[in-house]
């Protein structure tokens, strides 16, 4: 950028981490409306949290009412969720905390933006790939109904598209397994990234 000369801090990421005690990263829970996606985010956190891991939780309906709250469900402006979601994702991995982000990030490229802003070593994607029917049964916000009876546009699974990843690093179908089963799957799975 023109005029913009970054500054280099003499505390780095690696001291942070050092201090805190283990490695930083990204956990992408991406998934339907209703997949189950924060349930699990909840759950990841309040298991790492217990094991003295830093974290911090981005979740999709928070972070539209602040951040993110001049942003509409349009495919451009997801885009821009997505991207600023990214941004500070980066800057808490550089702050040394594990940051966990359920967002329903639907379209592909917008995810791959995501590996690319943080760097694919500090990004693990879990797909939530709960089938449709059971989310819409769950309705726990009411808004599939909503959103079948058309007060809700461009509504991911019913009026939006969603387009699944192709290579997750977990896939967990929430029809099949339980909550605890799915934290033990991703702390099995990110273990080693917490070493120092
Ligand atoms: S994303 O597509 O931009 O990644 P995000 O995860 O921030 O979506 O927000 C999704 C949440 O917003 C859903 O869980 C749901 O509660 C709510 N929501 C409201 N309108 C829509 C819509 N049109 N499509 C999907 N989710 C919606």
């Amino acid at each position: 950028m023109k005029h913009i000369i970054q500054h280099n801090f003499n505390v780095t990421r690696a001291q942070r981490n050092a201090h805190k005690g283990h490695c930083s990263f990204l956990v992408w829970f991406t998934g339907l409306s209703g997949s189950g996606k924060s349930t699990i985010a909840d759950a990841l956190e309040q298991a790492l949290f217990e094991m003295g891991i830093h974290t911090y939780v981005l979740d999709g309906d928070n972070v539209r009412t602040g951040l993110n709250n001049n942003l509409s469900f349009s495919a451009e402006d997801r885009s821009e969720n997505i991207r600023r979601i990214a941004e500070v994702s980066k800057l808490m991995i550089d702050a040394g905390i594990v940051v966990i982000a359920s967002f329903v990030s639907p379209y592909e490229a917008d995810r791959n933006n995501v590996r690319k802003t943080v760097g694919a070593a500090n990004w693990i994607e879990v797909f939530v790939n709960t089938p449709i029917a059971e989310c819409e049964k769950r309705d726990v916000k009411g808004l599939y109904a909503k959103a079948r009876a058309g007060e809700i546009k461009n509504f991911t699974g019913v009026s939006a598209p969603y387009e699944e990843p192709k290579n997750p690093d977990i896939e967990i179908d929430t029809t099949k397994t339980s909550v605890t089963e799915a934290v033990a799957v991703i702390i099995n799975k990110i273990e080693h990234k917490l070493k120092l």
